[in-house]
C-alpha cells in the first residue's frame, strides 16, 4: 500500500500523518463504524470512480442499521455531500486507486452504549495496486474452505460493512495465509458457501452460472452486481441460490469478485483442482469485459463511471 498525501476528516482535508484518533474512541474498542471500499480507473477521460453513488448509498444504509446518524460536528450529511467529499478527497491526492470511506463513532466513551457517541466521517485513499498480488490471471488462486462461519442475519446485519463484523474475515483470512492458501471461503450457518473474507464467488457449471443468493448472509457486492449484469448482457444464465460445497467443488470454473479483488480466477479448493486447474474460458471473458468497462473503454456502463474532473 502507498499513502496518499491528504485525507478528508470531517470536513477538513489533512495530512496523513495528522489523521488520528483517540485510544478510547468508541469505534476503536467496539467496532462501531461502517466503512467502504471502492476502487478508482485510469481512463481515457481521466480518473474515474466506479459506482460512487451505489458504495455511497451502501455506506448510508450501513449507517441506518447501526443507528449511526452521519451529523458531524452540527452538519448532516447526505449522499450527494458524501459524493462530493469522496470527489475532493481523490482530487487532492496524485496517486490513488483505492478509496476507503468510514463513519465511525469517535468520541472516547467507556462502555457499550453507543447512544450519543460523536460520529465523525473520514476518507482515506491509497495507491493499493492488485489485491491479491500473488495470484497470476493464468494460474488462478488457491483457496480453503475456513474453519470460521460468515456470520449470518443474527449475529449482526450480515449485509452492511461493519468494521467490527470484519474480524471473522480477519480470522479466516490469517487460517488461509498460514496453510499456504491465497483467500479462504466462509460457509454460512447452514453450511451453504456464502462468500470469501472480501469477495463474493461464482460458480460455473455446463456453460451456466451460479452465485449465492443475497439471503445466503453474504455482503450484496458491487462487484458481483455489475459481475451479474455484465454476464447477463453477454448471454449467460445467471442464477443466484444456494451453493454446496460439493457443488463448488465440482465447478468447471470458479471466480471471485471484489472491488479491491476485482475478478479473480479460483483454481483450487481445498487441495482440489477445479476443472483444468488453468485459468477458465467464462473466467477470462467476464475478466476481459469487466477490465474494459472500468477504464472507460465500454459507453455501454460509462454510467458507473463518476469521473474526477
Ligand atoms: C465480506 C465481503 N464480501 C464481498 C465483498 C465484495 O463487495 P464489493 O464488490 O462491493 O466490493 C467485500 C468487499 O467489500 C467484502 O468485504
Amino acid at each position: 500500500m502507498e499513502k496518499a498525501e491528504k485525507i478528508w476528516i470531517n470536513g477538513k482535508l489533512i495530512n496523513w500523518d495528522d489523521a488520528k484518533v483517540h485510544v478510547m474512541a468508541h469505534a476503536m474498542n467496539y467496532g462501531t463504524g461502517v466503512f467502504e471500499g471502492i476502487r478508482v480507473y485510469q481512463t481515457p477521460k481521466g480518473s474515474a470512480v466506479f459506482r460512487l453513488r451505489e458504495h455511497m448509498t451502501r455506506l448510508l444504509d450501513g449507517c441506518r442499521v447501526m443507528g449511526i446518524d452521519p451529523e458531524i460536528e452540527g452538519k448532516i450529511y447526505g449522499l450527494e455531500d458524501m459524493i462530493d467529499a469522496v470527489k475532493a478527497t481523490v482530487k487532492a491526492n496524485k496517486k490513488v486507486d483505492y478509496i476507503k470511506p468510514c463513519v465511525f463513532l469517535s468520541g472516547e466513551r467507556a462502555g457499550l452504549n453507543p447512544i450519543g457517541v460523536p460520529v465523525s466521517f473520514s476518507i482515506t485513499c491509497i495507491f493499493m495496486g492488485p489485491y491479491l498480488s500473488g495470484v497470476s490471471a493464468e494460474e488462478g488462486a488457491k483457496v480453503m474452505t475456513s474453519s470460521w462461519h460468515r456470520p449470518d442475519n443474527l449475529c449482526g446485519p450480515a449485509g452492511a460493512k461493519v468494521n467490527g463484523a470484519y474480524v471473522t474475515s480477519c480470522l479466516a483470512k490469517r487460517e488461509a495465509v498460514r496453510q499456504g492458501a491465497d483467500e479462504a471461503i466462509m460457509l454460512n450457518s447452514t453450511g451453504h458457501v456464502a462468500e470469501c473474507t472480501g469477495e463474493n464467488i461464482f460458480i460455473c457449471k455446463n456453460g451456466k452460472i451460479y452465485t449465492p443468493q443475497t439471503s445466503e448472509c453474504i455482503l450484496d457486492g458491487i462487484t458481483r452486481n455489475s459481475v451479474i449484469e455484465i454476464a447477463r448482457d453477454m448471454g449467460y444464465d445467471i442464477t443466484e441460490t444456494q451453493i454446496t460445497r460439493t457443488q463448488l467443488v465440482s465447478a468447471d470454473e470458479i471466480w471471485m469478485t471484489g472491488t479491491a479483488a476485482e475478478v479473480v480466477p479460483v483454481t483450487s479448493v481445498d487441495g482440489r483442482t477445479i476443472g483444468s486447474g488453468k485459468t477458465g474460458e467464462t473466467t477470462k471473458k467476464v475478466y476481459k469485459k469487466f477490465q474494459e468497462i472500468v477504464t472507460g473503454k465500454d459507453p455501454k456502463y460509462e454510467r458507473w463511471l463518476e469521473y474526477i474532473n
